[in-house]
């Protein structure tokens, strides 16, 4: 009888014993890794059970049916342990990979702050290429602009209430009669000056004025100037030009009418008024710019013989425009640049 060593010896204990070390550590194993290793040290070559089934072919005749039929029953009780532990592991590791690599597609993706054209600068573009498109072009002066140009040339006394302190910022020293431009008229002359006739320019631009900010005030603003000069023009012309420019920028139900007044650049002159049906507060006339046709004083100070050429100007607030056309209340907010404010009038580019 072939030696066996005592503590591989085939027993209902000792199978039992293997068998539940072997069912307990596959059940105890948290990750299919461990699982693995747990079943080399319970299957696996050097494993108790498969010592002790190494042990069958040595057991004595009379005993080797039970020694075989326990060793059958261990693996029957092994194997299925085995496979359930993995199972369960397999699912549990699958969940939670598919749980980390979940995506909420719903999910509100980090947004990037988009910035947005100012309105007022859309606005006067937008006028601008109006007269662009019937041909006219734009010109520009300076911020910065003699009294010449802001006011004598302009027809303007030397008394006129306009150039008094309270109106103009005067730049130091001011007997070099340097002002920063209180409208964007200075641009009629440089243009007539500038160009050759006929001329037909708009200048937008920024403008400054000795006024507080409020409501309705700012110290600085925007205006668009429009100069025409050219032989047999007339007030039909300008009020024809006009109209366009109140549809094209307030839609085909806009009125225009102009009012009797006086500008020292222009003669006759008067207030220019429109129309909406759907303006806040109800279909209803607001001031919008002034205009006329150019005085023959402006025309000579431009060297321009007025017998020959005349025409007619007109201008008017940016940010009056916005105000009564977007329905914004407050000047202030054209002024304070939250992007808040800029972004309600949409992304132009
Ligand atoms: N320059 C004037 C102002 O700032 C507006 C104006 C009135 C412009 C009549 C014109 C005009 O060209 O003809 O109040």
């Amino acid at each position: 009888m072939a030696l066996v060593s005592s503590s591989h010896q085939i027993s209902a204990e000792s199978v039992a014993s293997a068998v539940a070390a072997a069912v307990d550590a596959f059940a105890r194993a948290t990750t299919l890794d461990e699982l693995k290793k747990e079943k080399t040290t319970h299957l696996g070559e050097r494993s108790e059970l498969s010592l002790l089934n190494a042990t069958l072919r040595d057991v004595s005749a009379d005993r080797k049916a039970e020694a075989g039929k326990l060793m059958g029953e261990a693996r029957g009780a092994v194997q299925p342990a085995y496979q359930k532990a993995e199972a369960l592991l397999e699912a549990a590791e699958e969940a939670e990979s598919l749980q980390a690599e979940a995506l909420d597609m719903t999910a509100i993706g980090a947004r990037r702050h988009q910035g947005s054209r100012h309105p007022l600068s859309v606005l006067m573009e937008d006028m601008a290429d109006v007269f662009v498109s019937m041909g006219w072009e734009i010109a520009e002066g300076p911020e910065l602009e003699h009294e010449w140009f802001n006011f004598d040339a302009l027809n303007f006394d030397a008394d006129h209430p306009a150039r008094a302190m309270q109106d103009t910022f005067f730049v130091e020293p001011v007997e070099r009669h340097i002002v920063l431009r209180t409208h964007t008229s200075p641009v009629q002359i440089r243009s007539l000056l500038e160009r050759e006739l006929p001329v037909y320019v708009v200048a937008p631009g920024r403008v400054y004025r000795t006024d507080e900010l409020d409501a309705t005030h700012t110290p600085v603003f925007h205006q668009i100037e429009g100069i025409a000069i050219d032989k047999n023009l007339t007030m039909a012309h300008l009020r024809g030009t006009l109209e366009h420019l109140a549809r094209a920028m307030f839609g085909d139900e806009a009125k225009i009418r102009l009012r009797p007044n006086y500008f020292p650049f222009t003669e006759p002159s008067a207030e220019l008024d429109i129309w909406h049906p759907t303006f806040s507060g109800g279909a209803r006339w607001i001031e919008w710019g002034g205009c006329g046709m150019v005085n023959p004083n402006v025309l000579r100070a431009a060297g321009i013989d007025p017998e020959e050429y005349q025409g007619f100007a007109f201008g008017m607030g940016i940010e009056r425009t916005l105000m009564f056309r977007n329905n914004v209340q407050d000047m202030r907010d054209m002024v304070e640049g939250d992007v808040r404010f800029s972004g309600q009038f949409g992304m132009v580019v």
